[in-house]
């Protein structure tokens, strides 16, 4: 007996920006689990930025996507069958990391059985998951946020963005800036997330803008999209300012990279630190964060917002949407429970 599962492959590496010939959805035949095994339906797929880095054949901190085999990513779902010695029961709702596909064959020991009992599945992919997590030691142990800080975060309508702005303020900055592309976005910053302000980077003058929300400087920028958004966040920054280099999603599609920033050298005169940072390094924080986030979210002052897509087919558009601002907070695509 085997089930069949649809699921997405990269079949070329995009040059640029990826076109949907790029990528197929292809019908493969997932059997039944052996020993240890469990057959999982995948009911959440999580979309990111990062896969863009996973299509080009270069070595990075996570290996490239291969050609012609189904593409990998974080997924929760449901355990429908089981082998002997599973230490995993059918019905039980796990994470994982086989994603882009409607069923996956895995190591009962190799996945997290998950605590739906007061957050929903998918809150694991996003608020309580990589993208949660991701702002929370961004803000704590990479760029820490000060007591009366004024903090900068880009892609802050974002999964990543979203959560950050809330976070610097539980940490006690004095003002809480976002940038976002759109009037809309922005209103949200400020309605939804309790951001100060809020900056339409769309809108131009970047620069312009950040110092005038923030005359006093910037101590702490969390920096989700690099290029021009890095560059202002320097010319704004205060004397031993922070920032965390979170991702660059400004230049993830570009072919060669642009030279830059340009005025680098403004971090020597005002002693800066900027870090690099990738999550898989701070997986030892997972715990304390998620029993905090769980907390917040329970007694209601974090807000998680989910941009949501149905269907398998729907995937690689909703992709191509986290890449162009379709989102406002973390991007998921649903599939059918049953
Ligand atoms: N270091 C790590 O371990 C780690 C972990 C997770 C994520 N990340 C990075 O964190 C960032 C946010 O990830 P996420 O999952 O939370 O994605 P996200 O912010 O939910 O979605 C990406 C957003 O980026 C914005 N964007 C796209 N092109 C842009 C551009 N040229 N300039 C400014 N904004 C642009 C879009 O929002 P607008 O409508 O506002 O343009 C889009 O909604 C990404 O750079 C990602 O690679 C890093």
């Amino acid at each position: 007996m085997s089930v069949p599962s649809r699921e997405w492959q990269l079949t070329a590496r995009p040059v640029g920006e990826p076109k949907p010939t790029d990528f197929r959805l292809l019908r493969a035949e997932v059997a039944d689990p052996g020993p240890g095994q469990i057959l999982v339906r995948n009911t959440w797929l999580s979309v990111d930025p990062y896969m863009r880095g996973r299509m080009d054949d270069v070595p990075s901190y996570i290996p490239p996507f291969q050609l012609n085999e189904p593409m990998t990513g974080g997924a929760v779902g449901v355990v429908v069958a089981a082998g002997p010695g599973s230490p995993v029961p059918v019905g039980a709702t796990v994470s994982h990391f086989e994603a882009w596909r409607e069923y996956a064959l895995l190591d009962g020991a190799r996945v997290q059985v998950l605590d739906t009992s007061r957050v929903p599945a998918q809150a694991y992919l996003g608020v309580l998951g990589i993208t949660g997590l991701t702002a929370y030691v961004g803000l704590t142990e990479i760029a820490p946020v000060k007591e009366g800080d004024v903090v900068f975060i880009s892609g802050a309508a974002g999964a990543v963005g979203s959560v950050a702005g809330q976070i610097a303020k539980k940490l006690g900055a004095a003002k809480v800036i976002g940038s976002a592309g759109g009037p809309q976005k922005v209103k949200r910053l400020k309605d939804d997330y309790g951001f100060d302000a809020g900056i339409d980077y769309r809108a131009g003058e970047l620069v312009a803008q950040l110092k005038r929300e923030a005359p006093e400087g910037i101590d702490v920028y969390f920096d989700n999209v690099g290029g021009d958004h890095l560059d202002a966040a320097l010319a704004t920054m205060n004397t031993f300012g922070r920032i965390a280099l979170c991702g660059a999603i400004a230049v993830y599609n570009e072919t060669e990279l642009p030279p830059g920033p340009s005025n680098l050298p403004l971090a020597i005169g005002k002693s800066l630190n900027l870090r690099g940072f990738t999550i898989g390094h701070h997986m030892k924080t997972a715990p304390e964060y998620i029993g905090k986030a769980a907390g917040w979210l329970a007694d209601g002052s974090l807000h998680a917002d989910e941009t949501v897509v149905d269907g398998i087919e729907q995937a690689l558009d909703a992709f191509f949407g986290v890449m162009s601002g379709a989102n406002t907070g973390k991007m998921l695509v649903r599939l059918p429970e049953s």
